[in-house]
């Protein structure tokens, strides 16, 4: 029954479109109709709204960190569960035809929940490779990498099942962002494409 609560709840709340409700009540329309189509804050953030995407990016992040905390009291053997839940709930939301985010900042708040030296290393290569490449999905992508690297270097072993599965639903969200990096297409952060 924990298992099955962990899974409903993490999925329900990752299913919450924070980009694009933000976006509906700001009057800008559907965020889904611009740039990559993706409700994440990236693709919030070429609407021009920068105050709206890092509210995205913040709550996307707070439900992966929510869903995990809450697992870890109410459910904590199925924390892992919990933590992919939310991360697909996020990418494939049941409201909204679940076509959603690609689970970049979900899973930094999923990092940050399950052990925070992960979500210490996470945070600062996402940061770090934004910084110096500007390319968001470069970062992202990066991030999830290394959560994973962060996990088995740091005696975390019993979260590498659940970041490996995070990885590579989110590696695999992002393989149009990849033919574009391929093409040199790939737009870099702030740009209006
Ligand atoms: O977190 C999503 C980001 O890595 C890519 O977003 O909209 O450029 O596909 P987007």
């Amino acid at each position: 029954m924990d298992w099955l609560l962990a899974a409903i709840t993490g999925y329900l709340l990752g299913s919450i479109p924070f980009g694009l409700l933000l976006t509906r009540a700001a009057g800008l329309g559907d965020v889904r109709e611009i740039g990559s189509g993706a409700t994440g804050a990236t693709n919030v953030l070429r609407t021009g709204k920068k105050g709206l995407a890092a509210a995205t990016l913040l709550l996307d992040l707070a439900k992966g960190l929510g869903a995990v905390i809450l697992a870890k009291f109410l459910w904590p053997h199925a924390e892992a569960l919990a933590a992919v839940a939310v991360v697909i709930g996020h990418c494939f939301p049941v409201w909204i035809g679940f076509k959603g985010g690609k689970g970049v900042a979900t899973n930094a708040g999923v990092a940050f929940g399950l052990a925070w030296p992960i979500g210490l290393a996470y945070a600062l290569v996402w940061l770090g490779v934004l910084a110096l490449v500007r390319i968001s999905s470069v970062a992202g992508m990066t991030a999830v990498i290394a959560a994973v690297i962060a996990a088995a270097a740091l005696g975390y072993g019993e979260y590498l099942p659940p970041l490996v599965a995070i990885a590579a639903i989110v590696i695999w969200l992002h393989r149009s962002n990849i033919s574009r990096l391929m093409r040199g297409e790939e737009p870099r952060v702030g740009s209006p494409k």
